[in-house]
């Protein structure tokens, strides 16, 4: 029952990214990259210049998570820059041109919602998407705490994909550790971001490593309860 571990970078030392991308990498399926702008959150953090940085360091997938009021005007930017796929927000409106644009620059595509917004909103898509991110944290800053309600999105969605038998993964981004990792597991995710839970430990590939342990575990047993 494999699961996922994406470490976000948010939680990293960017003065010394390349290495803390290596320290992770051993125990990472895929990379993490949180780009804000200012205006849809209030921080900036990073860009296409950034990101092709990590493309020249590491093979693990770039997975951008974009916080921010404009994604179309990143799209070229970022695709030579070498981002594997692209996660843009739901409450921007329609994204279906959106989707159109990282297709069309041969990107992954991966739609999100925050915490507030409903579940049906992103329902429609699940077939046109590679990816479902499922905002446990309102988006902004690393070490939030875990919203549990948002776990029935993640039930919701679960059900609507195995139903239909779309191939859409779901993931998980804010607040996980290796105990919320466990209800996020069993609700159906084959993904977990972490951040602070994985950078801020002493070793972060242990931190890792029992993040997914922990995961795994809760997703058998869900599985075989089912
Ligand atoms: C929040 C970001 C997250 C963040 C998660 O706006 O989208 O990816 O880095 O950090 P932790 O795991 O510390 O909650
Ligand atoms: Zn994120």
């Amino acid at each position: 029952m494999t699961v996922k571990i994406a470490p976000s970078i948010l939680s990293a030392d960017f003065a010394h990214l390349g290495a803390d991308v290596d320290r992770v990498a051993p125990a990472s399926d895929l990379l993490h990259v949180d780009v804000m702008d200012g205006h849809f959150v209030p921080v900036i953090t990073l860009g296409g210049p950034v990101v092709k940085s990590l493309r020249r360091h590491t093979p693990l997938f770039l997975d951008c998570h974009l916080m921010v009021d404009n994604p179309a005007v990143l799209f070229d930017d970022f695709a030579d820059a070498g981002a594997d796929r692209c996660i843009v927000h739901i409450e921007l409106g329609d994204p279906r041109p959106l989707f159109d644009g990282l297709r069309d620059r041969g990107m992954g595509v991966g739609l999100t919602l925050n915490p507030p917004t409903p579940v049906e909103s992103v329902l429609p898509f699940l077939a046109e998407i590679d990816l479902l991110l499922v905002m446990s944290v309102n988006p902004g800053w690393g070490g939030q705490s875990f919203i549990p309600e948002v776990l029935d999105k993640v039930r919701a969605v679960r059900q609507e994909i195995d139903a239909h038998g779309y191939d859409c993964e779901i993931e998980i981004d804010g607040g996980i550790n290796a105990t919320t990792a466990v209800d996020a597991a069993a609700a159906g995710c084959d993904i977990l971001v972490a951040g602070s839970a994985i950078f801020k430990a002493d070793d972060p590939v242990v931190a890792a490593n029992d993040i997914r342990a922990a995961a795994e575990a809760a997703r058998a047993t869900a599985k075989g309860s089912a």
